[in-house]
């Protein structure tokens, strides 16, 4: 097992295995990146310095937000902002879920397995604990999922 992985664990750096973010086209925005991160996942980042949550987002996002209580409140920005694709756990039971996704969301895409997070240094981690969703927040962002080639099942919600 790789131990800067495990440091990382607890404290949100749970970074997106890159060709996730290829599959689904370019992003102007991730408002939730790492202070120092190993690559680019958007155009523009925002990171805790600046609070991502207190900015203005511009155009399409990408947001795989801090995981736990702090989850809500990002994918809440998600669907104000009409033109985002987020990245969590398939928690479906959960009020969160309810409120956020199932409740708001244009559709949603359940990745097939279980995904490895990176560590900010840009090393693999091992199989993430949870099975992961990717959920669009405006009708273009939909069609990006439904035709964006990953494996898994594809779900139109509105
Ligand atoms: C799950 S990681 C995802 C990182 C990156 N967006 C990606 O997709 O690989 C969440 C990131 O949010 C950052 N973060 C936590 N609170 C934040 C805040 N208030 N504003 C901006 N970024 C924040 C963490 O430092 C961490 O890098």
């Amino acid at each position: 097992m790789d131990t800067s992985f495990e440091r990382n664990k607890g404290i949100d750096e749970w970074l997106t295995p890159p060709y996730i973010i290829e599959a689904l086209g370019s992003f102007n925005m991730d408002p939730c990146s790492p202070v120092k991160r190993p690559w680019d996942t958007a155009k523009n980042h925002y990171t805790k310095k600046q609070n991502g949550l207190l900015q203005v987002w511009k155009g399409r996002v990408w947001c795989n937000p801090p995981y736990g209580t702090e989850t809500a409140k990002w994918l809440e920005k998600c669907s104000k902002h009409k033109n985002a694709i987020a990245l969590t756990f398939a928690r479906t039971e959960t009020k969160m879920f309810f409120e956020q996704v199932w409740n708001k969301a244009d559709a949603v895409f359940f990745i097939k397995g279980r995904l490895n997070f990176y560590t900010v240094k840009g090393i693999e981690g091992d199989s993430a604990g949870s099975p992961s969703v990717l959920i669009a927040y405006g009708k273009q962002n939909a069609r990006i999922l439904q035709k964006c080639g990953l494996e898994g099942k594809f779900i139109q919600l509105k």
